[in-house]
């Protein structure tokens, strides 16, 4: 399959692969909580390169861009398109912190309909600025909703545009779902991912594989019978 980086990437249930591009080899020891790889490291990285391309030719004429970065899943992602920015010679990145936590179980359970979100860590000097949010999955959306009314309401930022490097495309929203998804712009995305517990590059499940380099589908049994 032959792979447009410049576009958001449909992965399959089944994993990406792409010609040319090693599949990545889940060890041993982690056999027992992943089911598969979904997204290899290096499609990763070119998707991150392609993005990085994007935000500097569209802020070619800007000094500076103000990343707020949603803790503790983003993390990875910002460091990293940070660094590519850079080597695309775009403009200077400023990092802002967020940390939004979800109340409810670490893995959404079947029949969920709400989440409330709560921000727990507020970022320094924002008032006035247009930034650039950046999250490592939208899955009902409430997270980059609720971060974005506090951002914008009580932060006092100009403006947002989002970054996100998974969006996981649900099976059965419900309609206030699909409300909230409908009315959120990502306007730059990595890769659609199916409605499955995934983790790397920054996201978790029960805080494990944050570290991982790649994106996999996680075993969803054994969190939710931790
Ligand atoms: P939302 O508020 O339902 O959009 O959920 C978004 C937040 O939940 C993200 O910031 C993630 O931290 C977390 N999340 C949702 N789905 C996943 C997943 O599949 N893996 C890891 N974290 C996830
Ligand atoms: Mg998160």
């Amino acid at each position: 399959m032959e792979i447009d980086y410049d576009r958001i990437i449909k992965v399959p249930e089944e994993g990406l692969t792409v010609p040319g591009i090693p599949e990545e080899v889940i060890p041993e020891h982690m056999k027992n909580r992943v089911e598969r790889t979904l997204i290899p490291g290096e499609c990763i990285r070119n998707k991150i390169i392609s993005l990085a391309g994007q935000l500097s030719s569209d802020y070619s004429g800007t000094k500076e861009l103000n990343f707020v970065v949603i803790l503790k899943g983003a993390a990875v992602f910002a460091a990293d398109i940070g660094r590519e920015i850079f080597r695309a010679g775009g403009p200077l990145i400023k990092y802002h912190f967020i940390k939004a936590s979800t109340y409810g179980t670490e893995i959404k359970d079947i029949g969920e309909t709400g989440r409330k979100v709560k921000i727990e860590l507020e970022p320094g000097d924002v008032r006035g600025k247009d930034v650039i949010l950046l999250e490592d999955i939208v899955d009902q959306g409430f997270t980059l909703l609720e971060t974005k009314k506090y951002l914008l309401k009580k932060a006092g930022v100009c403006s947002i545009k989002s970054c996100v490097l998974l969006d996981k495309k649900l099976r059965n929203p419900t309609d206030e779902v699909k409300e909230i998804r409908k009315g959120l712009s990502l306007d730059y995305a990595g890769f659609e991912v199916p409605d499955r517990w995934v983790a790397g590059y920054g996201a978790d499940a029960g805080e494990d594989f944050r570290h991982l380099p790649f994106i996999v589908i996680v075993k969803e049994d054994y969190y939710l019978n931790k």
